[in-house]
């Protein structure tokens, strides 16, 4: 089979297609051909070597749709699936043209989805599932701040919670992408370069949930939480390192909950690729390239100027 892959750390060039053994499929392990994957920001890390991998040569890919070949473990040859453990699977990470991927790893996508929405939605839908719900516990009626909500995990989260009955606001650093955002549903916008997101959060009402993706934003969620908030911390596109007013913390008992790694259950992945089927939440792809050029790929997400996923397919 063919993988993406790279034999030493450095720039986007080192990623190069190979032909590599096919995976041999253990007894729960289901074989697929892979149709789509997407670059995720890890993915540059590794190949950068600034978060090294255990051995090179490396395939990255963190998710993957693709097509079963063999019937087993009750799936059939020809089912579309997805995982968003495409890193754990045999002969992976997702950019190899062959997957074994353990059977409960793997969520049905259902016919009117494409391999490219339900890639696009993968890993970024499950985190903002797991934050959101698993986590976060959001009830209907609740206000939750979502932070960069132009992200691939902020845009279909701001989606989910409008699904689920929530006040939604959120982030974003122009006007354009602020009414992107409104189209998307959110029902409050700050342009972050403009305005203090915890003062305005504070003065209309508060959020009994925060999506922190920023983490350098942390007293600013602090202060946008209503007392006895949720803030859940899944990213960190501003840095790691916060500066806290621990006082107020206390004194508005917010609960802080760590969300690293994060997905939801691959039942509640087949419930967001539900939504995609009916049409009730759509994954922002922003870019869809042949897997040849994932460099590229890399040189895009890199450039930071693309909202939604980049999609990588297999023809
Ligand atoms: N916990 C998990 O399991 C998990 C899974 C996936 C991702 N993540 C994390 O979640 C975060 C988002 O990932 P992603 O792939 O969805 O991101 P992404 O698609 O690369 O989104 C980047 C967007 O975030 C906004 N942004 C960047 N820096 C910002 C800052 N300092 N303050 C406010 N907004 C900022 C920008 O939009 P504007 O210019 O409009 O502000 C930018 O377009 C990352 O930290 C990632 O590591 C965690």
């Amino acid at each position: 089979m063919k993988a993406i892959q790279f034999s030493h750390y450095g720039d986007p060039d080192v990623l190069q297609i190979q032909e590599v053994a096919d995976p041999i499929p253990a007894p729960d392990e289901v074989l697929i051909e892979v149709k789509a994957t997407t670059v995720n920001r890890l993915d540059l890390f590794q190949r950068n070597g600034s978060r090294p991998v255990e051995k090179l040569p490396f395939t990255p890919g963190l998710e993957a749709a693709g097509v079963v070949l063999q019937d087993s473990n009750n799936f059939k040859a020809g089912d579309h699936v997805l995982t968003t453990r495409a890193s754990q699977a045999r002969g992976g990470g997702g950019y190899a043209s062959k997957l074994a991927v353990p059977a409960r790893d793997l969520a049905r996508i259902p016919a009117n989805v494409s391999f490219e929405q339900a890639v696009a939605a993968g890993l970024t839908a499950s985190t903002a599932w797991g934050s959101l719900f698993d986590l976060g516990n959001l009830q209907k009626g609740e206000r939750v701040l979502i932070w960069a909500g132009s992200s691939g995990v902020g845009s279909i989260g701001i989606q989910l919670a409008k699904q689920a009955g929530a006040w939604v606001a959120t982030t974003a650093s122009s006007e354009e992408r602020v009414d992107a955002l409104k189209q998307l549903g959110a029902d409050l916008v700050i342009n972050h370069r403009q305005q203090s997101v915890g003062k305005v959060l504070q003065e209309t009402g508060g959020a009994n949930l925060v999506i922190e993706l920023v983490s350098s934003s942390l007293q600013e969620s602090l202060q946008a939480a209503a007392p006895g908030g949720r803030i859940i911390l899944i990213g960190n596109l501003g840095g790691k390192e916060a500066t806290v007013d621990t006082q107020a913390w206390r004194l508005k008992r917010v609960s802080v909950l760590g969300g690293g790694q994060l997905h939801t259950s691959v039942a509640n992945e087949e419930k967001f690729l539900q939504l995609i089927a009916e049409k009730a939440i759509t994954p922002l792809v922003a870019r869809t390239l042949p897997i040849e050029q994932a460099a590229e790929a890399h040189r895009l997400l890199d450039a930071g100027e693309l909202q939604g996923k980049i999609v990588l397919r297999y023809v």
